[in-house]
């Protein structure tokens, strides 16, 4: 052990994952498809005009107005971050001093609990109820009595997809004293924001985007936070002065104005989700939750054999052994349909006559 390190580094693993290499990647939830060769080619072109000997801007102006549009609030609601997994750490940096309590539901988003070991603060998740609902109840108690500085909620729910409805959002920030941060990552898939909420919550809600999901741009690590300046201006005070590279602001801001030619890809993939949820209903000792987002989240006592049998057919899904689940992110339909064969094969289901 160093004498150097702080002690909380010292018991972190590095996150050092190498780049997945299989023929069919569905373990990180990103979109199946690269983004359209046409908005490619306006990015090649833009970045052959930029000048790379320059630093980027720092404040990120075009980005700025192509989110505006986005989101219809104005440019100063919003802070961009090297994905959202940056504007966590820049959340806890603002907000959370050392000693200080954040809360969540699990199963959850893993990065709230790491950002808040490096920040020196403690992170206690509430476990969903045996339904994998959130226990939004025992999330306000357990905020209450630890006088938490900030309640993460991740709508839809980063392993399981479930929904908050609107009540249970404005229920926890109503009962509680918490600063809340509403982690849409997802919300595309399902397509409606709670991001309103920050005109009722100005100074009590964040809103935390990415565009690595529906957006196609896991690559350039683009997040976003959206919320009322008198927060957002903080967060402005610890951001890295250049942290959105000049080649990801090219390319947010381009794949922002042409979303319209991402939208039937969403279609696509509801559709797609609703296959293999159909199918994982009618496979025996299989139980699946409703989800929300561009991923489906099962339980079985086949688990492990789905992971291994995946694996050995050059398939990466997300496996939860201390859960018995996995979480396959939906693919595309040719990817699907190889998927949906080996769960069938797996789960040894004679009885089920669908036809993917
Ligand atoms: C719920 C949730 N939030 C945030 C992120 C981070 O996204 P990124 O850092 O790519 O913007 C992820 C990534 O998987 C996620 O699942």
């Amino acid at each position: 052990m160093s004498s150097y390190v702080r002690p909380v580094i010292e018991k972190l693993n590095a996150y050092r994952v190498t780049p997945p290499d299989y023929e069919i990647v569905v373990n990180a939830n990103e979109c199946p498809w690269d983004i359209p060769t046409v908005l490619k080619e306006e990015i090649c072109q833009q970045i052959m005009a930029a000048p790379l000997n320059r630093y980027p801007d720092a404040g990120f102006r075009r980005l700025l107005t192509a989110l505006s549009d986005y989101t219809g609030y104005p440019e100063d609601h919003h802070i961009c971050g090297n994905g959202s997994d940056e504007l966590v750490a820049m959340l806890y940096q603002t907000f959370v001093s050392p000693g200080e309590i954040t809360v969540s539901h699990s199963p959850g988003f893993a990065m709230y609990g790491i950002w808040a070991e490096i920040a020196g603060a403690t992170f206690m998740d509430v476990p969903d109820t045996e339904e994998g609902v959130p226990d939004c109840k025992a999330m306000i108690d357990l905020a209450n009595t630890h006088q938490a500085k900030m309640i993460f909620i991740c709508n839809p729910n980063n392993p399981t997809g479930y929904l908050f409805s609107r009540e249970e959002i404005v229920d926890i920030i109503d009962n509680t004293q918490s600063l809340v941060v509403l982690d849409e990552a997802y919300m595309e898939f399902h397509g409606s924001s709670m991001g309103d909420l920050i005109d009722m919550y100005p100074e009590r809600l964040i809103i935390m985007r990415t565009l690595s999901k529906a957006f196609g741009l896991a690559s350039l690590r683009c997040g976003y936070c959206l919320g009322n300046p008198k927060l957002i201006d903080y967060l402005y005070k610890v951001k890295a002065p250049y942290n959105i590279n000049s080649l990801t602001q090219i390319a947010a801001e381009i794949v922002l104005n042409n979303r319209d030619l991402l939208k039937e890809r969403l279609v696509l993939l509801k559709d797609e989700k609703c296959k293999i949820n159909d199918l994982l209903q009618c496979l025996p000792d299989v139980q699946t939750y409703p989800a929300a987002s561009n991923f489906i989240y099962f339980k079985t006592p086949k688990a492990e054999a789905i992971y291994n049998t995946m694996e050995a057919n050059n398939i990466l899904i997300r496996y939860f052994p201390d859960d018995h689940a996995i979480r396959l992110t939906i693919g595309s339909p040719e990817e699907n349909k190889k998927i949906a064969k080996i769960l069938k094969e797996v789960c040894h289901d004679q009885s089920c006559n669908h036809p993917s």
